[in-house]
């Protein structure tokens, strides 16, 4: 068994002066409600709000994780101290998961995140906003003994409708408050129980995937590369783009140049993009010199592609074209991840995402 990777499950501590999270969220929540519905604090969400209110919550407090205010905190967060104490850089989760977890409710079943496609080496993380303890708070498993549980399970032929049952009763509450950042990894089991406390508990929780580790079955576009800057989605709309096909090589084999076709011109549409050349690689040299002449700058600045793994199969010249793509300013969209290069995906996460196809 492929040993998982330590260093996790961890507490560590921030400044909440530095990362005011929950007072964010409780101004935007005030900041659209009446007076009558203002709160102080985040715990105190079910005294204002109905249970049958809170799905509106999560969408103002969803739209607001996506916002540039939000957004600046969070990647400065992450990129500051996140990747600071767990000593890895790499991409991590656009937006936070948020749970909203009042009295007598219950947030999620006993699970760890690997079931769910979440690569082997992708790190979690789970940060309260309010107090979290007893049974408000995320219940875990420690590592050791989630694996052992879940190979139990699996060898047993547990029915899905016990697994709960199995692994709450392994499980230990994590006690924690603003200021607090908890850690373990994809095989840890975690869940909720009915919050049987006085208090709301609000926490969120995102993931890291660190350089050159794989992001299971995820879209690469749920996390977003350390280096990317931009805030918003790059905005494409009305650059003229030039269509590059070639079906000889990599992955490109497995599709027909009009099934590329069709995925590239579906993916220009929703971008806005306007095709100007339509183009096939000289189909009798292995050295793609269409494709120079595309991340040069010769044709269009912006260059359509099926997918990073139609990029040439030899490294040092896969190596060469992005070096040259950046150097000349060229954008290559790649239509299968819907991600930019190099705004949305590096080099390293191409790297990454080869390995997982190949
Ligand atoms: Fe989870």
């Amino acid at each position: 068994m492929k040993k998982p990777t330590t260093y996790l499950d961890k507490k560590f501590h921030y400044p909440v002066r530095d990362f005011p999270f929950a007072q964010l969220f409780v101004d935007r929540l005030n900041s659209v409600a009446p007076p009558s519905k203002h709160i102080s604090e985040l715990e105190k969400l079910h005294t204002k709000y109905e249970r049958e209110e809170i799905a509106g919550l999560y969408q103002t407090l969803y739209a607001f994780v996506a916002e540039p205010e939000f957004q600046t905190l969070y990647r400065e967060f992450i990129r500051e101290y996140v990747f600071g104490v767990v000593g890895t850089t790499g991409s991590f989760q656009g937006r936070p998961g948020i749970r909203i977890h009042p009295p007598n409710g219950k947030t999620v079943q006993f699970h760890c995140d690997e079931w769910y496609g979440h690569g082997p080496d992708v790190i979690n993380f789970w940060m309260p906003l309010t107090r979290a303890f007893s049974t408000n708070t995320l219940f875990a498993v420690p590592l050791e003994r989630s694996i052992v549980e879940v190979e139990q399970l699996e060898r047993q032929k547990v029915r899905i409708e016990e697994i709960n049952g199995v692994l709450e009763s392994a499980a230990h509450a994590i006690e924690g408050e603003p200021g607090m950042l908890f850690c373990f990894n994809s095989k840890t089991v975690h869940g909720s129980k009915t919050n049987t406390t006085d208090i709301t508990r609000v926490s969120l929780d995102f993931r890291i995937l660190p350089e050159g580790a794989s992001p299971g079955t995820r879209p690469t576009s749920y996390f977003i590369c350390a280096e990317s800057n931009s805030l918003e989605k790059v905005n494409l709309k009305g650059k003229r783009a030039v269509v590059y096909i070639d079906s000889r090589f990599g992955l490109s084999r497995f599709f027909s140049p009009e099934q590329q076709r069709d995925l590239i011109l579906k993916y220009s549409d929703q971008k806005g993009l306007v095709v100007t050349i339509d183009e096939i690689e000289i189909q009798t040299m292995s050295h793609h010199p269409l494709l120079h002449q595309c991340v040069e700058g010769k044709l269009e600045n912006v260059v359509l592609m099926f997918s990073s793994c139609a990029l040439p199969t030899d490294r040092e010249e896969r190596k060469i074209l992005l070096e040259k793509t950046r150097k000349s300013g060229v954008l290559i969209a790649f239509a299968r991840e819907q991600k930019i290069f190099p705004l949305e995906i590096s080099e390293s996460e191409i790297e990454a995402a080869r390995k997982e196809v190949f």
